[in-house]
């Protein structure tokens, strides 16, 4: 899309933005690499977390904050995980692999590890498959001390029971990590935040259609919210259709500070602190 057409849809209150998630190293995107990240910087948004989803895509995910962390002053960072849709690629050596590289953290810029979950909508990996390797990386996430990013699509209850369990079991740590990309219902976001759980929210919450997540929004404080873009997926309004670039998640920041009754750069500020309270960066 035009520059112009763009910056119609971004006014001034968007400097220093924080895109929690983005999947940059996507075939969507890859290929323009320093267009996306300019477009963004262009936008305001000068902090990107890059998520992994595989063993395949921590690596794509760290060579990519490698390669282009500091281009144009952007600032990026990553994180190293299996998502559940790839759960049965995990074993023992991939496990090795991310805790491996998990520990050369601050020199790979690793916040995280993530994407981990249940996703029951997909089943993309066998559900018992899924809840064993929720469970491990769960560990692994408490053991390393780092934050998980945690996806749970139609798979809430069974989430939120690992998760009391590990809790159960003294290995969650205080602030367990994110709800990425929310689509739960008020009360299983509610029993998130209860447990130290900071919630994502994306473009879905700019669908015209979507009356579920404004009302989970709401019960969110403010100060547990972070935006994200999900990109190259869930492209807000008015641009749904495109690919999703951290250059539109200003968009997901107008709504929130339209539904919250704050200012953009409010929500703007707000949403940065969070996101590095939430990540440990400094
Ligand atoms: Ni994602």
């Amino acid at each position: 899309m035009s520059h112009k057409h763009r910056e119609t849809f971004y006014p001034e209150g968007f400097e220093g933005v924080f895109d929690t998630h983005a999947h940059l190293y996507d075939e969507k995107l890859f290929a323009q690499s320093e267009e996306v990240l300019e477009r963004a910087l262009k936008c305001g948004v000068d902090t990107v977390l890059i998520p992994a989803d595989s063993k395949k895509t921590s690596t794509l995910a760290v060579d990519y904050v490698q390669k282009w962390d500091g281009h144009k002053g952007i600032d990026l960072y990553c994180s190293v995980g299996v998502h559940p849709h790839e759960a049965s690629s995990y074993d023992d050596s991939v496990e090795k692999f991310l805790a491996d590289l998990a520990g050369e953290r601050d020199k790979y810029k690793i916040m995280a590890i993530g994407e981990i979950g249940l996703d029951y909508y997909y089943d993309l990996s066998p559900r018992e498959v899924q809840r064993e390797v929720f469970r491990k990386q769960l560990k692994l996430s408490y053991e390393l001390d780092m934050p998980f990013i945690l996806h749970e699509r139609e798979a809430a209850q069974d989430c939120i029971d690992i998760l009391k369990e590990a809790r159960k079991d003294g290995m969650l740590l205080h602030t367990p990590g994110v709800c990425h990309c929310c689509s739960c219902s008020a009360e299983i976001a509610q029993i998130l935040l209860d447990m130290g759980f900071y919630i994502g929210f994306d473009g879905p919450l700019t669908f015209k259609n979507n009356k579920k997540t404004p009302r989970t929004l709401e019960v969110c404080p403010m100060d547990r919210i972070v935006v994200e873009t999900d990109s190259p997926y869930l492209t807000p309004e008015p641009n749904r259709g495109k690919n999703n670039e951290p250059a539109f998640v200003p968009l997901v920041i107008e709504k929130i500070a339209e539904l919250k009754g704050l200012t953009s750069s409010e929500v703007t500020r707000i949403t940065r602190e969070n996101g590095k309270r939430l990540f440990r960066i400094k």
